[in-house]
């Protein structure tokens, strides 16, 4: 292949080809795959000089925005599909075990150890909302000492790392007793906007496409022997189960809540007439490899 006057037509060959002792195959494999298909793409739409440095315009603010607080690059990931094509392909789940979705960026890791029963709200204005849940295999054996990470915005949409102050709320770690069953109490979730004052929300704004997530409460869940779980349960009803920014929403993480019947549940701070929601899921993790 010649070495020079590289036209467009031939310019793709000649890149693939440069990559052609890279001595990991797998890097090989992934780099000229990105050159074919970035090549493609900048042909299929007929890339101007200035699209191009408005490209690169973009993905400079991104990196400027990001630090260790805010992922812009993972958004842009979220809101272009892509995290969720990743997550789909690194997990086909077998049946029993529940589907995954997207981590998002609001973990916070080893968050504050509750016992049973906890309540999670921290004060937090919202309906009640007590949730129990069961860990289990896909064949139904509980799953012990299970460790269930849970975490959520507030009414307004937030999250505690996102507002001024250092208090963990609305987010927890809870043990699974010996039935594999965790329980406490929150307040049920809001639909809520990813942050949108970045170039991920210029991206959506001018693309017509709204920021909003339907509401949500996130789990990750981990037991020795199975993969860890990370996903949410969404709430029946929602406006945007349809349209999530993030396309994080699976039909089977759909939940229905109940209204709770009587006195609540295991709530010494809950009056008698107080009106509140409970939820009941059973889990399935899948077996480690
Ligand atoms: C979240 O649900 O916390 C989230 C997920 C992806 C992008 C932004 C937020
Ligand atoms: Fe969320």
């Amino acid at each position: 292949m010649s070495t020079r006057d590289f036209n467009e037509h031939s310019i793709t060959d000649a890149v693939v080809e440069r990559f052609a002792d890279t001595p990991d195959p797998r890097l090989k494999q992934i780099m000229q795959a990105l050159v074919r298909h970035a090549h493609a793409f900048v042909r299929e739409v007929d890339m101007s000089q200035d699209e191009w440095i408005k490209a690169i315009g973009f993905l400079t603010r991104t990196g400027h925005i990001t630090d260790d607080k805010r992922q812009e690059f993972i958004l842009l990931s979220d809101t272009l599909g892509i995290s969720m094509l990743v997550d789909a392909i690194n997990h086909r789940m077998p049946e029993g075990a529940t589907e995954t979705t997207v981590l998002g960026p609001f973990y916070v890791q080893n968050p504050p150890l509750k016992p049973a029963d906890a309540d999670i709200s921290g004060g937090e204005h919202g309906v009640p909302l007590y949730v129990t849940a069961t860990i289990a295999a896909p064949d139904g054996m509980p799953l012990a000492g299970a460790h269930v990470d849970v975490w959520q915005s507030d009414e307004d949409g937030f999250y505690d790392v996102q507002k001024p102050g250092d208090d963990p709320n609305l987010r927890a770690r809870f043990t699974a007793d010996q039935n594999g069953k965790v329980s406490f109490w929150t307040i049920v979730p809001k639909f809520y906007p990813i942050p949108a004052d970045g170039p991920v929300g210029d991206m959506l704004k001018a693309t017509d496409r709204h920021p909003y997530r339907p509401a949500h409460i996130h789990f990750m869940i981990d037991h020795e022997g199975y993969e860890t779980l990370v996903t949410h349960l969404f709430i029946e009803g929602d406006p945007y189960l349809d349209s999530d920014a993030v396309f994080g929403v699976k039909q089977s993480l759909i939940v229905s809540l109940e209204d709770g019947a009587g006195a609540p549940p295991a709530a010494a701070n809950k009056p008698s007439g107080t009106i509140w929601k409970r939820l009941d899921h059973n889990f399935g993790l899948k077996p480690a490899l």
